[in-house]
């Protein structure tokens, strides 16, 4: 019987429940005992560690964000507070500590790992910008939204003949806007990943708007630059008049998709294994429900893997 602790760290994303409902329910068919960190990190120095029942987790798998809550925790990168949580990982005698999150909870892993705890990593993030795997938890939902969202802005804006700029999360990372923007038919899709010269932007929009498009869709990745600047610009630049919009959490939460569910509950599933296994330093990795595994210490280093053809297509089809 080995003691599991699982927690969510940094950006809740969707299907971080699913994969919460996974781990507990194979942990318990195996004979092992699973606890939730209440709010990632900060609930292991704060040794807010609840018990994770079959019960805990009915119901979850549709569910968006995540039961166990999650944080951001500036404490656990200092000294006294990282050495806190390892000391409350000891005395609660934990075998494992599953870290469900993004590029900086899979640092916050790592960091555990190099003082000998058994860690396991599963990617869950909407931004999608862990370059070790090919889907990350969570992005697939966000997309939906976000698409189905754009789709919204599309009608009101045609109805009215308007240029409208959305703001879309992502961190650093464009894959949002990038297939938001192509599966919404953007005239003009910004990502951080690519320099668009100012100059260009505004000839898009005015042969967009020269042509007779009743919608001229904007989507900016929110490590771009604001809709606000680039709408101010369209207006000085070219006399015309357009909107602004930031989605905001919107796009964070709701239900999982069945891409969503389903990685989560393989990879939930196969930590669990890995477990079974005495296997530890793993970061599940994959998509879909072709997923492996890849060690900590390598998925960490893998850098940049935005996709410059997918981006090329929709400037390609755009005007
Ligand atoms: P995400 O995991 O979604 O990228 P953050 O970057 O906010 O979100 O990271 C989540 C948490 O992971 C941080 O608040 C911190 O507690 C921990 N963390 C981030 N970077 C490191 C690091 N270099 N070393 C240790 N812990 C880290
Ligand atoms: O990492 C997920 C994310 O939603 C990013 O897209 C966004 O920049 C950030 O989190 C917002 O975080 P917070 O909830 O701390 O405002």
């Amino acid at each position: 019987m080995k003691r599991i602790l699982v927690l969510t760290s940094g950006g809740d994303a969707p299907g971080m429940n699913a994969a919460i409902r996974a781990i507990t329910l194979a942990a318990r068919v195996k004979g092992h005992i699973v606890y939730g960190a209440i709010g990632g990190y900060q609930g292991v120095i704060d040794n807010n560690i609840k018990e994770l029942t079959a019960s805990d987790v009915e119901g979850i798998i549709n569910q968006g964000g995540t039961i166990i809550k999650s944080s951001r925790c500036p404490e656990f990168m200092t000294e006294v507070g990282f050495n806190k949580a390892v000391k409350n990982l000891k005395q609660n005698k934990i075998d494992y500590v599953v870290v469900l999150g993004g590029d900086g909870s899979l640092h916050g892993a790592q960091a555990l790992m190099n003082v000998g705890i058994n860690v396991l990593f599963l990617p869950c993030t909407i931004d999608n910008d862990l370059a070790y795997t090919k889907q990350t938890i969570g992005f697939d939902t966000a997309l939906n939204t976000i698409t189905s969202l754009l789709g919204n802005v599309r009608d009101t804006s045609a109805s009215h003949d308007r240029v409208c700029v959305v703001e879309v999360m992502g961190r650093e990372c464009g894959d949002l806007a990038v297939y938001s923007g192509m599966c919404s038919g953007a005239e003009v899709i910004l990502v951080p990943e690519i320099k668009t010269e100012r100059s260009s932007i505004m000839q898009k929009v005015k042969q967009s708007v020269n042509t007779g498009e009743k919608c001229v869709l904007v989507v900016v990745a929110e490590g771009y630059g604001t809709a606000e600047s680039v709408r101010d610009e369209i207006k000085k630049a070219l006399n015309i008049d357009a909107k602004a919009m930031n989605l905001g959490y919107v796009q964070r939460g709701g239900s999982p998709t069945v891409a969503d569910r389903l990685v989560a509950t393989i990879m939930g599933y196969k930590a669990v294994e890995l477990i079974c296994g005495n296997k530890s330093g793993f970061a599940l990795c994959g998509a879909f429900n072709d997923v492996s595994k890849i060690e900590i210490s390598k998925a960490i280093n893998q850098k940049d893997k935005f996709d410059k053809t997918n981006y090329a297509i929709n400037n390609i089809i755009s005007v």
